[in-house]
């Protein structure tokens, strides 16, 4: 049971220090290799996902990862900047499906932007495909073009899917929702995308097969705006890479931060990296604040998808709903009348809880 750990970029080293110490906590046999990816990788060796990387994430069962990015690689040349190590480890191991649960712990009801009342109780999962779509298309640049009889940079990106890689995603929402509340919600925008008209097509051709589950599907704005006004409404959302990244982010803010929602992008093996949603957090990188718990709760889902060991899983979970039953809370979950602490400090109560 080898596990590849990646803590990346600016507070990607600080919440995995945590969510090791977790997994070593309980004991359970894993063997931790770390390696490098992102900006730290192109720092060291001018490849943002070296070849002694690719190597580990191949043979490991499970890639662990915190962050990656920061303003200082943003002028990088593209291939060179640490995004596209991310990509290119989840398209390497076709890592197609992410699954980001949006989960509130009730006692976070008031560090959500939102009323109380509407996010109360709130589970839904979002289903994003993670390696395809105007993400991967070709062809895609900026590029010198003669328009208008004037010359002037012309940028361009392809949005494109092909059967086969609709169906697999949609079947992995189905089966998923037919593990919850039986409701599937596609998102599309099949008013204006032809990629996307062809997505609802396959969703309804496969939906016979999942008798058990209702499909509805919905527009990616209206999406938006509905996952704000009454986000219960939805158990299980599947959607494109581009439109499940901007809805996952919009998620995380229902269960009271991004620092909240863990992630977890498999293969059609269940082998999986798991990374929190968010990012490398450059504005409050290297100070110890950072809310480790996203990392933690992605463990906890390697736990479970990867190593099949639910119970471990549902410890993990259980220590973190205790941490925040105790008061416990970094900064971005913080308000009056609980107790702010750093993220060691967070990682001390989730082992305390453990
Ligand atoms: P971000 O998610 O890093 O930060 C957005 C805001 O959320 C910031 O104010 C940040 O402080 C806060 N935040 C994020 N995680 C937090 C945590 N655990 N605890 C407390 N607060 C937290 O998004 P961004 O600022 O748009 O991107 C920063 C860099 O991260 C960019 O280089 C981007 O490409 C990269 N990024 C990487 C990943 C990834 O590695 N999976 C995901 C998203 C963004
Ligand atoms: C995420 C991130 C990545 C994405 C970036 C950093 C490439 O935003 O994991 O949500 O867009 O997929
Ligand atoms: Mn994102």
């Amino acid at each position: 049971m080898k596990i590849c750990v990646l803590p990346g970029d600016g507070i990607g080293p600080e919440i995995m220090a945590e969510a090791v110490r977790v997994l070593e906590a309980l004991n359970l046999g894993f063997e931790m290799e770390t390696a490098l990816l992102g900006g730290c990788a192109v720092d060291a060796t001018g490849n943002p996902y070296p070849e002694a990387t690719q190597k580990l994430a191949q043979e490991a069962d499970a890639v662990l990862l915190g962050a990656v990015g920061g303003p200082q690689w943003d002028t990088l040349p593209r291939e060179q900047r640490p995004e596209r190590g991310l990509l290119g480890i989840r398209k390497q191991l076709n890592l197609f499906a992410n699954l980001r649960p949006a989960i509130l712990y009730p006692e976070l009801a008031n560090a959500s932007t939102l009323k109380p009342e509407v996010v109360a109780g709130l589970d839904i999962l979002i289903v994003r495909e993670l390696t395809g779509d105007i993400y991967f298309g070709q062809p895609r640049g900026i590029e010198e073009r003669e328009i208008d009889g004037q010359k002037q940079r012309f940028g361009f990106n392809t949005m494109h899917y092909s059967e086969s890689e609709i169906r697999r995603i949609l079947r992995v929402a189905f089966e998923a929702a037919r593990k919850r509340n039986k409701k599937l919600c596609s998102v599309d925008k099949m008013n204006v995308l032809e990629t996307t008209q062809l997505w609802r097509d396959i969703a309804n051709e496969l939906a016979p097969e999942y008798p058990d589950v209702e499909l509805s599907h919905m527009l990616v704005d209206n999406a938006a705006m509905q996952l704000v006004r009454n986000p219960k409404q939805f158990d299980v959302m599947v959607t494109g890479n581009m439109f499940g990244d901007i809805l996952s982010d919009e998620a995380s803010m229902l269960t009271g931060s991004i620092g909240m929602l863990p992630s977890a992008s498999l293969d059609a093996n269940n082998k999986g990296l798991y990374e929190p949603s968010h990012g490398s957090a450059p504005d409050i990188a290297g100070k110890g604040v950072a809310n480790p718990l996203a990392t933690i709760l992605s463990a906890a889902m390697m736990l479970r998808y990867t190593f099949n060991m639910e119970e471990a899983a549902v410890k993990v979970e259980n220590a973190v709903k205790k941490v925040l039953a105790q008061g416990y809370r970094t900064g971005d979950i913080y308000e009056p009348g609980t107790t702010k602490v750093g993220t060691r400090q967070m990682g001390d109560a989730v082992l305390a809880a453990l």
